[in-house]
């Protein structure tokens, strides 16, 4: 199978049932273990379940964030390469079905996962509408849900639950941390722009707070019309003319190419930085965006350049499987499968055991691109590392070098630190 082939692949529904089963995992064959043997703490009772493990893939293959979703696949499938495709002793099959954005067509393909497919369980969800309508269906019926990207922050407070897992951020991480390094770095007065739904406010709302906590002041406020901005011009407009000292957003996937291009078009990045939370300008955009995104610094639990081992390999075997740079949706799709697969070997499979394959998720940890990999446990949340990063050119690509390392932190758990911004 070529890389176009496997694209076009992606936009099958099932696409993975087929290539688990067929054994064909380009590019990342290599990273089968020699006998296909599970891996470590997995010897087989004799009474083993070795029927498929269903799990159900919900992430968007449709609109502004196509792209995360086939981000978060391409690194679900190389950590199951890496055992095997096998978790527990049971092959893993994969059903997908296309998140898009509208959190009730969403909540409908979980459903069908969990009620006619009969999942074992749900991972992916890259909105945090979508992420907030899941919840109840989840928690109510004790159904697991393992989430690769959506940072709705009430999934770490009050509608946590013991059934949800997160292996990516809070909406609260990083942009947090960035309002405290922000004044201090980049100006003391902001205009906040983001897509008027949960994530770009709870993202905007984090800032702001510690932004204004160290002295900072928030001229305006711009909420965008999601999942499309549409016309950017009036958006631009506003811009100019608050003429603050920066702007931070957050936009991702086609919401951030359309907003960073419009930003350089109308002239605003020769006078106005922009900055924000790293899914902005991560690694999926950059090469659209190109000499649009230069020099934006941005806040982010992750970046291509960083010099650990589980990067270096991460990297590499992302290019050999896509031809492409992994960007952080990938690292998150990877560490939420290493997290079922955890959870999985610790039961041997037999997923029925609820009570121990829960407290095996929440005890997870391992190396991850990201750093070290661990949950919170009041959360079930990762403490994250956050990076500054600004883009710069290396040859004929662009990346997010670190410029800047702050605190890790898990989320607070609460609203205390949150004043909602609109
Ligand atoms: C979200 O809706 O939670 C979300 C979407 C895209 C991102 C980050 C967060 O890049």
């Amino acid at each position: 199978m070529t890389n176009d082939d496997y694209s076009s692949a992606l936009t099958r529904r099932r696409f993975l049932r087929a290539v688990l089963a067929g054994s064909a995992l380009v590019g990342a064959g290599a990273l089968l273990n020699s006998c296909g043997a599970p891996s470590a703490g997995t010897s087989a009772p004799a009474t083993a379940n070795t029927t498929p493990l269903k799990i159900g893939l919900l992430v968007p293959s449709s609109d502004i964030y196509a792209v995360l979703g086939a981000s978060i696949t391409q690194g679900m499938q190389i950590a199951f390469a890496q055992v095997g495709n096998e978790a527990g002793g049971r092959p893993i099959e994969i059903i997908s079905e296309d998140e898009g954005t509208k959190p009730d067509l969403a909540l409908q393909k979980a459903r069908k996962l969990v009620e006619q497919d009969q999942v074992a369980l749900v991972a992916g969800v890259v909105s945090s509408g979508v992420a907030n309508a899941l919840r109840d269906y989840f928690h109510d019926g004790q159904k697991l849900l393992v989430l690769a990207n959506a940072g709705a922050n009430a999934l770490a407070r009050k509608a946590k639950s013991p059934y949800i897992f997160r292996a990516s951020f809070s909406n609260w991480q990083s942009n947090w941390q960035m309002g405290t390094w922000a004044a201090a770095n980049i100006g003391k007065r902001a205009m906040l722009s983001a897509p008027d739904y949960a994530a770009g406010k709870e993202m905007l709302s984090a800032f702001r707070n510690s932004f204004e906590a160290a002295g900072g002041e928030v001229v305006q406020v711009q909420l965008t019309p999601f999942p499309n901005i549409g016309d950017p011009a009036p958006f631009m407009a506003q811009i100019r003319d608050a003429a603050a000292d920066f702007v931070y957003a957050f936009y991702s996937g086609a919401a951030s190419v359309a907003f960073v291009k419009a930003y350089s078009d109308f002239g605003l990045a020769q006078t106005v930085p922009l900055a924000g939370v790293g899914f902005l300008v991560e690694q999926d955009v950059l090469p659209q965006l190109a000499s649009a995104a230069l020099n934006i610094r941005s806040a982010l639990h992750w970046a291509a350049p960083l010099d650990n081992p589980e990067n270096k390999a991460f990297t590499t075997a992302y290019q050999k499987l896509t031809n492409q740079q992994p960007n952080v949706f990938a690292v998150q799709g990877y560490d939420a499968a290493r997290l079922i697969i955890e959870g999985v070997n610790a039961v041997q499979g037999d997923v029925s055991q609820q009570d121990i394959l829960l407290k095996a998720l929440g005890a997870a940890t391992f190396a991850s691109p990201r750093g070290p990999f661990k949950l919170d446990p009041n959360t079930n949340n990762p403490i994250n590392p956050c990076y500054v990063r600004e883009v710069r050119q290396a040859g004929s690509a662009y990346t997010n070098v670190v410029i800047a390392m702050l605190e890790a932190a898990g989320d607070p758990g609460d609203d205390s630190k949150d004043t909602p911004v609109a």
